[in-house]
């Protein structure tokens, strides 16, 4: 990294409100839902650019201004933000009708699309045969599901792969998409058939995406090319990551995983800026841990102080609304995603969530019989009979809303926080204390 981007780099706090923030990977450290809406919205001030790289509609970003309330799913979160540019990358996967849906309920609520939002002409599609699939396949699945959004994201990234998917620029070729599109549904409908299914109607389909073709036809263009321009003439870019690094799929718990790189490295892939423009890496995490659908949690909390903790952080799916499985702070997985991410800073979110929570533990390790594992482990297996080990902290029983800094938080609010920035290995840059935009700490470097 040349030395000029390095002091461009040095810390959110310093220069919040300045621009100084060259390219930042934002990336959710935990499972998902660590607050990255707000992060990134908060963050938005310092950016030109905010590019989404990876996931879809399965996302569910959530951002507080004023006493509005925006769930985002694909337009980034920047986008509350004037004067600001929003990309939907190649590495995200499109629901042309859920993308329309969006951009026409924003415009209602008085947020400017117009010349600020690109969508990359190599953004694959997402079709109602994928949506289909991923509910057949879930149903098949029974106890073994993974407990998908339905929002049929794993097919599509299947397609992709298999290089039988159809990209948002064919739809700007009526002709040729509608011939891609007609042997898609033929293909599929044989799939239908034999799990006694309805088979789907190539003319009705066809016909609704290339209405929405027509309608998003000013908002497809190379975004790629778009993009390094933008770093090139020294822009700040934001990339917003979806889901988080223990739902990636190479590094994930997998089976249950989401079907795209969310870690770091899937900034790269998923705009086409490359390695070396890239500045700086920040893992959002939440105070506590939750997930949503199946797979291994091993802080889990199944009493009452779990539904405690759903209560008090209103943790309900922003895409499906589903009650969110919640538990300790877990600094194995954070640790790990340290790791895998190369997060520099971190942005601790809900740290208010715990403000009445007399005693607070953090899991420091795994165990699994007389095994102690430090870093996740790969076998689905034994990371499901794993037991965390804690680590126990007094709570600071009183509100940490009102503060502005970080000194004006409670005591042990702050040794907890340094306990978890010291676990996990990187450098706490950011609290947040609230959903809205004026409930952020920043630190000084
Ligand atoms: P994302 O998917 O990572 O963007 O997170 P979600 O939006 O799905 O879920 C985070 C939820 O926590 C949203 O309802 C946010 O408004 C809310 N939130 C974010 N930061 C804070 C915070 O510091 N305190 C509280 N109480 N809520 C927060
Ligand atoms: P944001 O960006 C939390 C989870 C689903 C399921 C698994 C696979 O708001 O943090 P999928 O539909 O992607 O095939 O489902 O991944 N999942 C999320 N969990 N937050 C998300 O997004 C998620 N997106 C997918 O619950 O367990
Ligand atoms: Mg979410």
């Amino acid at each position: 990294m040349p030395p000029e981007r390095l002091r461009l780099a040095s810390g959110l706090g310093v220069g919040y409100g300045e621009s100084v923030m060259a390219t930042t990977v934002l990336v959710g450290a935990q499972w998902g839902d660590e607050g990255k809406g707000k992060i990134i919205d908060v963050l938005t001030e310092q950016a030109d650019v905010v590019v989404r790289y990876q996931g879809g509609n399965n996302a569910g970003h959530t951002v507080e201004v004023g006493d509005q309330k925006y769930v985002l799913h694909l337009i980034p979160s920047g986008i509350l933000h004037p004067g600001k540019i929003s990309v939907i990358g190649n590495g995200v996967v499109v629901d042309p009708a859920a993308l329309l849906a969006e951009i026409l309920h924003l415009r209602e609520r008085g947020v400017s699309i117009d010349g600020n939002l690109y969508v990359s002409e190599t953004a694959h599609l997402v079709f109602p045969y994928h949506r289909l699939l991923d509910e057949i396949r879930e149903e098949q699945k029974g106890k073994r599901k993974i407990g998908t959004t339905k929002r049929g994201i794993g097919p599509a990234y299947a397609d992709k792969v298999a290089r039988t998917g159809l990209r948002t620029v064919d739809l700007l070729s009526p002709q040729r998409f509608s011939e891609k599109l007609r042997r898609k549904i033929r293909e599929n409908n044989e799939i239908f058939k034999a799990f006694g299914a309805k088979p789907l109607n190539f003319a009705k389909i066809n016909r609704e995406y290339l209405e929405c073709a027509r309608q998003l036809r000013p908002f497809i263009t190379d975004t790629v090319t778009l993009l390094n321009r933008a770093v090139r003439d020294g822009r700040n870019i934001l990339f917003e990551g979806a889901q988080g690094t223990l739902l990636d799929i190479d590094f994930g718990t997998y089976p249950f995983v989401t079907s795209s790189n969310a870690t770091a490295g899937g900034a790269c892939i998923g705009t086409g800026i490359p390695p070396n423009k890239v500045d700086r890496v920040v893992g959002v995490m939440k105070a506590y841990t939750t997930r949503v659908g199946e797979g291994p949690f091993p802080t889990e909390l199944l009493d009452d102080q779990g539904l405690l903790l759903r209560e008090t952080g209103r943790e309900f799916g922003a895409t499906t609304g589903r009650p969110r499985r919640c538990g300790w702070f877990d600094a194995v997985a954070t640790r790990y995603s340290v790791m895998v991410n190369g997060i520099d800073e971190l942005a601790v979110t809900k740290l208010d969530v715990l403000d009445n929570s007399p005693k607070i533990k953090v899991c420091v390790a795994y165990k699994d019989g007389d095994r102690i594992y430090e870093t996740v482990p790969n076998d689905i297996d034994v990371f499901k009979r794993c037991t965390p080990v804690y680590q126990e902290f007094e709570g600071w029983l009183s509100p940490t809303k009102p503060a502005q800094d970080f000194d004006q938080l409670p005591k042990r609010a702050r040794i907890y926080l340094q306990k978890l920035a010291q676990l996990s290995g990187a450098k706490l840059s950011l609290v947040s204390v609230g959903p809205r935009r004026e409930e952020t700490i920043f630190l000084q470097a």
